[in-house]
């Protein structure tokens, strides 16, 4: 398969040690890049390292709560460290907060916001600030959700950070796109990551793979044209594109990747 040309970019993954943040780790590698992840899990991101060297690709992690400005600063002057430069920030560490409007305690909605918004907020800023400085040119992308399309009954505050990410990607775009760099977001449907097993773990309470499996079907079944998942891969070669010269042209964009869930 013939794949877009990443040869020797320097990339930061944040989330890079499962589902979709690995797989666009994998794919980036798989066009040439060198990856540098964050994650606050070790363990994920010291196996995704281990994955993409066994694959001939140049990684390395730092361990990292994206809600903390120095764990970020210190992820950007590793990876500035290892490569001297860097040409592409995915976003893409998060979570999912499945609640409703009015039961959720506000320090639960903060430190929720605190990593899915803020983290990227900071990760967005910093890759900028470093593009900048070196001159200009690059790729942001910040992993977003048809869930930021608009508000739901049942996962008010993710809809509100998820949004807000489209919202930040669009006023960086801005300041990125004098510098040649461009900022633009994804919008993932339903991806079967280990973060959607955790929901449907919870939706059947723990119940069979048989029983997640058809509870799924029905959830995708009745939400896309497609009928199906989306694969963490899919999001990978959408991340890609974004991230090569194919994209130049592409400012401020939220891509939806969701099988037709979301047409806007
Ligand atoms: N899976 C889906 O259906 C879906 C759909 C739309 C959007 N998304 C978004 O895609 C992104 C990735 O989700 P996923 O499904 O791959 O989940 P996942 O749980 O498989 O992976 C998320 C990764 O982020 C890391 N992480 C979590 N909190 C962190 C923090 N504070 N600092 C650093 N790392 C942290 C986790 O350790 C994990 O490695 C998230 O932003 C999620 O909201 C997922």
């Amino acid at each position: 398969m013939i794949k877009v040309d990443l040869s020797g970019k320097a990339a930061i993954v944040t989330g890079g040690g499962s589902g979709i943040g690995k797989a666009i780790a994998a794919e980036l590698a798989d066009c040439g890049a060198r990856l540098w992840l964050g994650d606050i899990s070790e363990q994920g991101a010291q196996d995704a390292v281990a994955e993409l060297k066994g694959k001939g690709a140049d990684a390395g992690y730092t361990k990292t709560d994206v809600s903390k400005e120095a764990d970020m600063a210190a992820l950007f002057d590793a990876a500035k460290a290892a490569y001297g430069r860097i040409d592409i920030v995915v976003n893409s560490a998060g979570g999912f907060l499945l609640t409703q409007l009015l039961d959720t305690p506000v320090e639960k909605v903060k430190s929720h916001l605190d990593v899915n918004l803020f983290g990227v907020m900071i990760g967005t800023r910093l890759a900028l600030e470093a593009m900048i400085a070196q001159g200009g040119g690059g790729k942001i992308v910040n992993i977003s959700s048809v869930g930021g399309r608009s508000g739901e009954l049942e996962s008010p505050y993710y809809c509100l950070g998820k949004s807000g990410i489209i919202n930040l990607t669009q006023s960086a775009a801005f300041t990125g796109a004098p510098h040649g760099i461009n900022v633009n977001a994804l919008c993932p449907g339903v991806v079967r990551t280990p973060l959607q097993e955790s929901i449907l773990d919870n939706a059947t309470q723990g119940g069979s793979k048989e029983e997640k499996d058809k509870l799924f079907d029905e959830i995708v079944k009745g939400r896309s044209p497609l009928g199906r998942g989306i694969t963490p891969e899919e999001i990978a070669y959408a991340a890609c594109f974004l991230c090569s010269s194919y994209a130049d042209a592409i400012v401020g964009q939220a891509l939806n990747v969701c099988g037709g869930w979301r047409m806007n």
